[in-house]
């Protein structure tokens, strides 16, 4: 199946992938408008480091370049100064009392600005900079710029590749990988290609590489089956240290008994995440699974993301709370973005309720979070589609279900007869039991009040006790667990009757 097309050596760009002119034009501007210090966080020291030469060649500035292992060096050797200048405090001195019209580009700076002579002697450098005219650059994959330099320093950022320039990045692994490999040819197809570049959008030129690199060193193809492997070192680079948790398990609706409706509706729209959106259909944004605990409303949310062929990102709103203590919100908000980034995917709230409660007890914190999810659900602009799931819909917000949010609010009651059935059999196969020994009908309204969940712990139960006798479950150890079992149901009919109530004009029923 792959293998459709292959990479031609010729076809592969002489140039590098990443257009680098726009950039340079605006570095050039921020030097130009005598800033004393720029800022650049990025990974892409190598491009920083050609764009200042350049730069320096443009403007006609002496451009040097500081490392603490090479120290200070001139990018023209006429340039180079007569003593060596070698350490962090050795070359600030020199910039500030023995340059003029220069450009120096200092790279792992970071740790010196923890340190208040460095920030003083960046300082001293920034107020003297109209009797030098000299720029200092630095560049870190972190840098945070003391409140001290804040007024003096300018910020440079890199922009993110285009697709086009993404698959251009893909040409040229694919092209270093044949070259090492004996001039073998990297194996793809089109889909596969598109799916790969599509994979790769929101990160930077070297991330985007190193991905590619990895998808192909594999096998020496680019095919379908790599996707998921990559969106996971993709995740794995955005959302490292987030609330946000990358669900390797997603699930198949064959899992799941019942559904019918949602699985159907679901279907309609898996075209969209799976051949590419035609332009004049919104994405889909949502569903909200409201119901009865146990009956698969997590499971289904696992499933959407099996439909679609997407990455499933769960927002865990305990870890949100608790771990990040005081940053609740700014965490809120670098999680929905890398949820944007790594789109098309599916997020999954589960339990909305306990994230977004409606007390007033924690200084209205969580009414904020809301606020934040509520807005970024109607402004966000990527396909995520979410899914949240919730079992209690009166410590919801109201403002929650109300239509608009979410493209549909279904509902998931305890199952009927005929999904029981569905049920059973999905479990005593998943267990390697044979279906054909048992009684269907029979467990199916002995099970009557049963959620999924309690109808698979009885299976579970029951071949625990054949077990302990030397057999295989049968018919009478099933019935046996489950006359033992009082399923939920009983216990909180009332509260059941009353959510039934409660939906019966606001959701869909899921079936
Ligand atoms: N409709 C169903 N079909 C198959 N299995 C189910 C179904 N409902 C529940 N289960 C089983 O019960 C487990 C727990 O269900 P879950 O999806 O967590 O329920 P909920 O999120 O609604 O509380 C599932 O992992 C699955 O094994
Ligand atoms: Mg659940």
């Amino acid at each position: 199946m792959i293998a459709n097309v292959t990479f031609q050596q010729a076809s592969i760009p002489q140039a590098r992938a990443v257009n680098t002119e726009s950039p340079l034009r605006d570095l050039t501007a921020i030097i130009r408008s005598r800033t004393p210090l720029v800022a650049v966080e990025s990974n892409e020291e190598p491009q920083i480091v050609r764009m200042v030469r350049q730069i320096g060649d443009q403007l006609q500035l002496k451009a040097y370049r500081w490392s603490v292992t090479e120290g200070l060096v001139a990018f023209n050797p006429c340039d180079q100064p007569s003593k060596s200048v070698v350490k962090s405090q050795e070359v600030l001195s020199f910039i500030k009392s023995d340059s003029s019209y220069c450009l120096f580009v200092l790279l792992d700076f970071h740790i010196y600005l923890n340190d208040n002579v460095h920030v003083r002697f960046l300082k001293d450098i920034a107020l003297a900079y109209p009797q030098h005219f000299s720029t200092v650059v630095l560049v870190d994959s972190v840098l945070s710029i003391p409140q001290e330099l804040r007024s003096f320093t300018a910020y440079f950022r890199l922009p993110l590749p285009t697709p086009q320039e993404l698959r251009g990045i893909v040409c040229e692994v694919a092209g270093e990988w044949g070259a090492e490999n004996g001039r073998r040819e990297v194996q793809t197809t089109n889909k596969a290609l598109d799916l790969l570049v599509r994979n790769l959008a929101g990160l930077t030129a070297t991330d985007a590489r190193r991905l590619a690199r990895k998808a192909i060193n594999d096998n020496g193809a680019i095919s379908e089956s790599n996707m998921p492997e990559v969106m996971k070192a993709k995740y794995e680079l955005l959302g490292r240290d987030s609330p946000l948790s990358f669900e390797y398990e997603t699930a198949q609706f064959a899992e799941i008994g019942g559904m019918q409706r949602l699985r159907n509706w679901l279907e309609v729209r898996r075209s969209f995440f799976c051949e590419g959106a035609p332009e004049n259909l919104d994405p889909p944004r949502g569903v909200l699974l409201l119901g009865v605990q146990g009956c698969g409303k997590s499971l289904a949310a696992k499933a959407a993301a099996g439909i679609f062929g997407v990455p499933l990102l769960r927002l865990d709103f305990g870890a949100l709370y608790s771990k990040y203590y005081g940053e609740t919100e700014s965490n809120l908000r670098k999680a929905l973005e890398t949820a944007q980034v790594m789109a098309p995917c599916v997020l999954w709230l589960d339990e909305i309720e306990k994230g977004l409660a409606t007390g007033d007890e924690d200084d209205g914190l969580s009414r904020r979070v809301l606020g934040t999810v509520l807005t970024w659900m109607s402004e966000r602009e990527k396909p995520v589609f979410v899914v949240a799931t919730a079992n209690d819909i009166l410590r919801l917000p109201p403002e929650m279900a109300r239509k608009g949010r979410f493209d549909e609010v279904f509902f998931v009651d305890l199952p009927s007869t005929q999904n029981r059935r569905e049920i059973l059999t999905i479990h005593l196969r998943k267990r390697a039991l044979n279906v054909a020994s048992f009684n269907l009908d029979e467990l199916a309204s002995a099970t009557d009040g049963f959620s999924g969940a309690e109808i698979e712990q009885a299976i579970v139960s029951a071949m625990y006790t054949a077990h302990s006798q030397g057999r295989s479950a049968s018919q009478q150890d099933l019935l046996a667990e489950i006359k033992q079992t009082r399923p939920l149901s009983a216990l909180f009919a009332e509260k059941i009757a009353d959510l039934r109530e409660w939906a019966a004009d606001r959701t869909v029923p899921c079936d």
